[in-house]
């Protein structure tokens, strides 16, 4: 895949293998951009990432497999994927901590770029009171992404209603790779908390992780178009 950074990057989300490269072949022209996850790296391996890159080679890549263990393994795991696959965007989680964050971002080949998760979004304050954590989570999370550059890496996995917040306190440049993207905010799946693509683009994302409006639309290259037309 090419070391391109472009703004829409589409989750594919599925076991089915033709399926994906039928998405990825329709797609990846339109938004430029590719996720591949967690069920389709366990459905379908090395090798399906190989038929995806062989399906769209213009394309760039996101291997979100949201690593966390220590740092020597994580190293060991970024290393083997960033130098088979060279995606653009790969990611851990924040909560592995700096020395393992570190270990990630040394891991990866020149132009490969680490992302962290610092919270996930399906956590509420709840969740995280039951797992131990005191602090409010906007605070929580903004001290993830502090900690997430300090490693050196390029920017985080959050969701919209943390942008403002972490744009303010992550400068300009830090990435912020949003999912949890509905065209209109009614359709929103099972995602809690949805917001627009303009209105995220406004408060500062710098991409948008996209994967249900487009891959379960009658013509999935339209509806890239079409949100890609939105902002
Ligand atoms: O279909 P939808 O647009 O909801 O897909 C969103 C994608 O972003 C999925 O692949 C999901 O796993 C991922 N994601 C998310 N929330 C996070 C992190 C990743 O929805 N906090």
């Amino acid at each position: 895949m090419m070391l391109l950074d472009p703004r829409i990057f589409c989750a594919i989300d599925t076991d089915d293998l033709d399926r994906a490269l039928q998405l990825v072949r329709g797609i990846a022209p339109v938004t430029g951009g590719v996720k591949l996850g967690m069920e389709f790296f366990n459905s379908h391996g090395p090798q399906g990432v190989d038929k995806v890159i062989h399906e769209a080679p213009e394309a760039a890549l996101f291997i979100d497999l949201k690593f966390h263990d220590i740092p020597n393994t994580v190293a060991g795991a970024i290393r083997t994927l960033s130098k088979r696959f060279r995606p653009t965007y790969i990611n851990v989680h924040a909560s592995g901590g700096l020395d393992m964050m570190k270990a990630a971002k040394d891991a990866c080949d020149p132009g490969v770029k680490l992302l962290a998760v610092t919270m996930l979004t399906s956590l509420d304050e709840r969740c995280l009171h039951d797992i131990g954590y005191q602090e409010g989570l906007s605070d929580r999370v903004a001290q993830m992404a502090l900690l997430a550059q300090e490693a050196g890496a390029a920017g985080v996995v959050c969701s919209s209603h943390e942008i403002q917040t972490l744009r303010a306190t992550c400068g300009p440049e830090f990435v912020l790779m949003v999912p949890g993207i509905r065209p209109l905010e009614a359709e929103r799946n099972d995602q809690k908390r949805v917001m627009t693509p303009q209105r995220a683009i406004e408060l500062g994302a710098s991409h948008l992780v996209i994967g249900r409006p487009i891959t379960q639309a009658d013509n999935p290259a339209e509806a890239a178009k079409a949100l890609l037309n939105s902002f």
